[in-house]
């Protein structure tokens, strides 16, 4: 076993599928200081029962779950982050919580009297608030490692997730805020598709005004077994597990081990440097490590990434 024992390790999302393997991989390279975030407690702990079942670890071990990150509410995760034992900064941080919102309209959270669209909340300002918090309490190294859970459709996947564009800052503001009146159809599959384009956005900006932190947006392709799907009705779940079931078995789309696997990878350092994203190649669900922004140059709009970020000020208290 490698000796990781050093490092601090915080994961958000961590009863997740992919978070799930990504912890046992960790383990097995010896990593034995991990934090799983959660906004269950319950389901932190199934998850954590089920990690120590299937992986050796030592006495060493220290996987301490903790409740509260709910990503759609501020104040919980300023309280969650409270909780946190604060002895040691932590050295590596996934941000991993967040998925789509299964509707047939828009959704919004409101905060301090203003809308923001829920997919871009759960899946992008949660995990803002999350850093803000973390760095606040001096619970971020100087050089921490922060990973964000990206997805090609930050690029569009033909056929599933429309390329994200944004002709202007004002255009991204209006559809954060809902306050467009032409937005498109509500489809959670793009809804979610711009909530990893604004992470990359975000990812980018951190990386700029960071140069200490390594900052990575990282995707390891297509994967299965997205326990999100499970609060789907009977039905639609049905159809996903036959369209992931064909997906894997054509080598399109991957299981949540090997999903994790990767993610743990790049959280140990191995797969990107910061300000990049990466994912899979261009036209492609699955595959080697690409660069993500030429495959959609909005993602290279330095006006978009400086709206987004002064549109986040509100939540730095
Ligand atoms: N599956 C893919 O193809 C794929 C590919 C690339 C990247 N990703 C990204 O990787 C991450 C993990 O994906 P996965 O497939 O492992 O999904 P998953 O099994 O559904 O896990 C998602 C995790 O996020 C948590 N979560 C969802 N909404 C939340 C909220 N509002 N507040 C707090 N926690 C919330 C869930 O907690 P609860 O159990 O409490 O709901 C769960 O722990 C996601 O960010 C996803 O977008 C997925």
């Amino acid at each position: 076993m490698e000796n990781n024992t050093n490092k601090r390790v915080l994961i958000t999302g961590a009863n997740g599928a992919m978070a799930k393997e990504t912890i046992k991989h960790l383990i097995k390279h010896g990593y034995n200081n991990i934090v799983m975030a959660v906004r269950t407690k319950h389901k932190g702990e199934i998850a954590k029962r089920e990690i120590l079942q299937s992986v050796k670890f030592d006495q060493s071990l220290r996987l301490a779950v903790i409740d509260g990150f709910d990503m759609n509410h501020p104040e919980e995760i300023r309280k969650a982050v409270q909780k946190i034992d604060k002895t040691e900064p932590f050295d590596i941080v996934f941000l991993a919580a967040g998925f789509a919102v299964f509707s047939d309209n828009y959704e919004f959270i409101t905060y301090k009297n203003t809308r923001f669209e829920k997919t871009v909340f759960q899946n992008l300002i949660g995990s803002h608030i999350v850093y803000v918090q973390l760095k606040r309490n001096e619970l971020l190294s100087k050089t921490a490692r922060i990973v964000m859970a990206g997805g090609e459709g930050a690029r569009g996947i033909s056929g599933m997730i429309k390329k994200p564009h944004f002709e202007s800052k004002k255009s991204l503001m209006d559809y954060i805020h809902l306050k467009s009146e032409s937005l498109p159809k509500y489809n959670p599959m793009n809804a979610i598709g711009v909530s990893k384009f604004v992470g990359g956005l975000w990812v980018k900006k951190l990386a700029e005004i960071e140069p200490n932190l390594e900052v990575v947006w990282f995707s390891p392709g297509l994967t299965s077994g997205s326990s999100g799907l499970k609060n789907l009705p009977k039905v639609k779940q049905t159809v996903f597990k036959l369209m992931f079931g064909m997906m894997n078995f054509l080598g399109k789309s991957q299981s949540p081990q090997k999903g994790g696997e990767k993610y743990a990878d790049c959280l140990m350092g191995n797969i990107g440097k910061s300000g990049e994203l990466i994912g899979a190649p261009e036209g492609k669900t699955l595959g080697g490590y690409t660069e993500q922004t030429p495959m959609n140059s909005d993602l290279e709009k330095i006006e978009l990434r400086e709206i987004l970020w002064n549109s986040l000020t509100i939540f730095n208290a």
